[in-house]
């Protein structure tokens, strides 16, 4: 039967890769060893290793939570100057050699192929050194945070003399995507989308009682590149709060932002040909300082998946109220019901309630299972015993990411809710 079954098949190839690696029977690399070993040493949160112990925040079940996942991520960034190139040389420059000399000419004329150079140089000068830093900066705070072992050396040896190799392939734009998240995050001129979003969750916690020192829990799952998870961190430093990030390059980017002391820049529209009144608009560059960010103590940070996560509980119903906050995140499950099976899992850890307090859209993401309308969603909340606080559509627009000078603009209205559930 087992035969049969492909993640079984996965699994023992798999082992059976790494029991060769290990052993050096086919003189695999250094760089294959490596890997293999990184898949065998578990993260905690907050970029620390487990050294030797279980990582006690995903207690039952596997997790993505390995050095392997952050070797994949230092890849993705360390390919990401050739991709990029090899992007805009294979869109633009090879489609451009196949017209004919009279449009070229044409072309050159209005200094299309100069445009492009402009923005192969914005690749090469502005992101490609902030993208740099983050690889630098992570794997120094890696060698830093936890007590010298070889395989950190290793990791950071096979990077600053680029000679890793890149196991698992990342299409470009995720990087794309990262990137304009830190400015979505951390830049002046993207508080108005955040505000809206905080303003409400802040509104509702003011309903919770949170006077009583630790016995409230934060839990802020897909908090990409973190600054909500740090509002809420500094409004409430009584409180410990967690946030849980899918994305290892999301996760590296938040740890960039405490870990970095300087400023970067960052040009966000540059590969996007699309849309733009002019050059300068794709070429567009926004500074941010990162020196004033500090980790709030109570917040920690962890790399994973939020359905797999659990809160240690040796001191089972060790909370009074535990407090779910999904911010841009409900619509992107593959299976919703399965988010609202893990956030009603920390009625174990609570003697009060769970509380869920929601906003964001509802445009679901790749091949999800199941999609509802906020009405439906409504409705599955109450048949599950949740009573609603607050439920309400605002229709006032905010954008996400929104380039406001682009011929297109994406703006949402927001589902909000404010339920909870007796533990
Ligand atoms: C649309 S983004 C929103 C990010 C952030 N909440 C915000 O408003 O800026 C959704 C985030 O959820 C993350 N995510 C998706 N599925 C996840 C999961 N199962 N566990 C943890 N994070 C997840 C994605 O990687 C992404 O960073």
């Amino acid at each position: 039967m087992l035969r049969t079954y492909d993640p079984f098949k996965q699994w023992l190839l798999k082992k059976i890769e790494r029991i060769i690696a290990k052993s050096g029977i086919t003189g695999s690399s250094v760089v294959d060893t490596l890997y293999y070993n990184c898949q065998d040493t578990p993260l905690s949160h907050d970029l620390q290793l487990c050294n030797g112990k279980q990582n006690e925040y995903y207690a039952t079940s596997a997790s993505s939570a390995s050095l392997a996942n952050i070797y994949n991520g230092l890849c993705h960034l360390h390919d990401y100057k050739g991709n990029c190139l090899r992007n805009i040389d294979t869109v633009m420059l090879q489609r451009y050699a196949m017209l004919t000399k009279k449009n070229q000419r044409d072309l050159k004329k209005i200094g299309y192929l100069d445009n492009i150079d402009k923005v192969k140089n914005g690749v090469i000068n502005v992101n490609c050194k902030t993208v740099e830093k983050i690889s630098a900066t992570i794997l120094n705070s890696l060698d830093k945070t936890n007590d010298s072992t070889g395989i950190l050396s290793d990791l950071k040896a096979v990077f600053e003399k680029k000679t890793y190799k890149t196991f698992e392939s990342c299409p470009n734009y995720r990087i794309t995507e990262a990137l304009s998240h830190i400015i979505r995050d951390w830049h002046t001129s993207f508080d108005k989308e955040r505000e809206p979003l905080l303003s409400y969750i802040e509104d509702q916690l003011k309903k919770i009682d949170t006077s009583n020192n630790k016995r409230t829990l934060i839990i802020m799952p897909g908090s990409g590149l973190g600054r909500i998870p740090y509002e809420i961190s500094l409004k409430y430093s009584n409180i410990d709060i967690h946030s849980i990030e899918f994305s290892n390059l999301a996760y590296m980017c938040n740890e960039f932002i405490y870990l970095y002391e300087d400023k970067i820049q960052l040009s966000p529209y540059l590969t996007y040909f699309s849309n733009h009144v002019s050059l300068n608009d794709q070429l567009s560059t926004f500074d941010i300082n990162l020196s004033g960010y500090v980790k709030p103590a109570n917040l920690k940070i962890h790399l994973g998946d939020f359905n797999k996560f659990t809160i240690p509980n040796e001191n089972a119903a060790q909370y009074d109220n535990i407090v779910v906050i999904t911010v841009f995140f409900i619509d992107t499950a593959s299976n919703i019901i399965d988010y609202i099976d893990t956030i009603e899992s920390f009625k174990r850890n609570c003697l009060n309630k769970v509380h869920w307090i929601n906003v964001g859209p509802l445009k679901y993401g790749t091949k999800p299972m199941v999609q509802l309308d906020s009405k439906s969603f409504d409705k599955l909340r109450k048949i599950r015993n949740w009573k609603d606080l607050d439920s309400q559509i605002d229709h006032t627009n905010v954008g996400y990411m929104t380039d406001e000078k682009s011929l297109y603009k994406g703006y949402y209205s927001l589902y909000k809710f404010h339920s909870s559930i007796q533990s």
